[in-house]
């Protein structure tokens, strides 16, 4: 099959629950292949996120499409007095983040599971949602977009942040085609072939090389009842960090 059908094939999977079975499908190396692909920056951009979120002096936190837990745990490490929910629809993923919460006996985080088109909290729950590498997730080409954040916008407080941190699309044109050949040679094709996941790594590349500019997510966000959209650009604008408000 040709490439570019492979990645149509991929496009298609993106579409709602499928997406859902290919997560199933790697947590045992992760996180691995997420230090291992990124030089380990995803670290420090998700870590960046963290300090962005924790200047909101929050009381209840969210981290939504948590996977692994990377992000959960960290926040929850920062401060004890800090309420921390992930949430996730693998079942597979959180089963590692449990165990990464367990190991540091960490009684401040919990892991929750279940779509984000549906969440079980009250309106006004979270003084911060954050998200790390799960946006494009849920708004590339997702059919369920809308619902996801409206779900995510009820359950903020008035007044509350949604914190995102996710690959973005550098400005300089030669930056951005170095980035794009990065995502469709090395993280597709060696993250697939390391994973034993090619779904997983052909769809991360593609939704990569094709998500939003920072003005179309900021009209994406706004649609959506957020106002005061923020954008932080790291890397040459290879990974943002974007906060937008639920108004008062
Ligand atoms: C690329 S991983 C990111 C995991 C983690 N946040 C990180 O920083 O590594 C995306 C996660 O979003 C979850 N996810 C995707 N769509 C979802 C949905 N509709 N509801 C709940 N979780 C979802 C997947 O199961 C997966 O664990």
């Amino acid at each position: 099959m040709s490439t570019d059908k492979k990645l149509a094939k991929a496009e298609m999977k993106a579409r709602g629950r499928p997406l859902q079975k290919m997560f199933d499908r790697v947590p045992s190396r992760y996180d691995f292949l997420n230090r291992l692909l990124t030089f380990r920056l995803d670290e420090y951009w998700r870590g960046r996120a963290v300090r962005r979120i924790m200047d909101e002096k929050p009381g209840r936190v969210m981290d939504l499409g948590t996977g692994t837990g990377d992000m959960a745990v960290r926040i929850a490490r920062k401060s004890p007095s800090v309420q921390v929910t992930g949430y996730d629809f693998s079942a597979p993923m959180l089963e590692v983040a449990r165990r990464k919460a367990g190991r540091r006996q960490l009684d401040n985080v919990h892991f929750v599971e279940g779509d984000a088109a549906s969440m079980p909290f009250e309106d006004n729950s979270f003084d911060v949602v954050g998200i790390s590498f799960a946006f494009r997730n849920i708004t590339f080409k997702n059919p369920y977009t809308g619902q996801y954040l409206k779900e995510t916008l009820r359950c903020l407080k008035p007044g509350g942040k949604f914190v995102i941190v996710e690959t973005s699309q550098p400005r300089n044109p030669l930056v951005r085609k170095v980035f794009h050949a990065y995502f469709h040679y090395v993280v597709s094709g060696l993250g697939g072939r390391l994973s034993g996941a090619r779904g997983a790594y052909h769809y991360l590349a593609y939704s990569a090389r094709h998500f939003y500019t920072r003005e179309q997510l900021t009209r994406l966000l706004e649609d959506h009842g957020f106002a005061g959209t923020e954008h932080h650009p790291m890397l040459l604008g290879a990974s943002a960090i974007t906060v937008a408000t639920k108004p008062q």
